[in-house]
């Protein structure tokens, strides 16, 4: 499943720390990144095995932390804070425009696979509330509108450019080129 390129990453992330399991959240990244996004059950397997850890372990971190995808997401990953300062600053609207313009719901992915949406807890943007992210990047103080444009474009794109999210702990990079 992993390439071993990716294990090899993972090797490079456990050497930083003084305890090597500490390195966990890096595999996971790496593992979603390599896996297209998500983290499938043979990926969890294989961090185990690289990092001689239960794969137990291994699976109660990933379904733990919502940043790792527990299925197949479309290639936009919208994530729309609800939480307190975003609910009372209009994240109600920026779920309607992702229902009218894509049909979609929280947990859902469209039919073309494009776009999936996750409702998240508080993303630490609360002073630009109401905060959304796509594939990592943040619109802050987001309004309908802009999330209106920011759909089109991704449709327009087709494809996004870069995965924000995971960009940091792509195999390509490593702690000497600042990752
Ligand atoms: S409540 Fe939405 S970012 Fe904190």
């Amino acid at each position: 499943m992993l390439s071993e390129k990716a294990k090899e990453a993972i090797r490079v992330q456990m050497k930083r720390y003084p305890v090597s399991r500490s390195a966990l959240g890096h595999a996971l990244y790496i593992a979603q990144e390599e896996c297209g996004g998500w983290v499938p059950g043979e990926a969890v397997k294989d961090i185990a095995e690289v990092m001689g850890m239960d794969p137990a372990d291994v699976q109660s971190m990933m379904s733990f932390y919502v940043m790792y995808n527990k299925a197949p997401t479309g290639k936009y990953l919208i994530e729309v804070c609800h939480n307190i300062s975003c609910a009372l600053l209009g994240a109600k609207l920026l779920f309607d425009v992702l229902e009218r313009k894509c049909h979609l719901h929280p947990g859902e992915t469209s039919e073309d696979g494009l776009f999936t949406l996750k409702g998240v807890e508080c993303s630490a943007a609360c002073g630009g509330a109401p905060a959304v992210q796509i594939n990592g990047l943040f619109y802050e103080n987001c309004t309908p509108q802009q999330l209106e444009a920011l759909i089109e474009q991704c449709r327009a794109e087709g494809a996004p450019k870069e995965n924000l999210y995971n960009a940091a702990y792509t195999p390509e990079r490593t702690p000497k080129d600042g990752a």
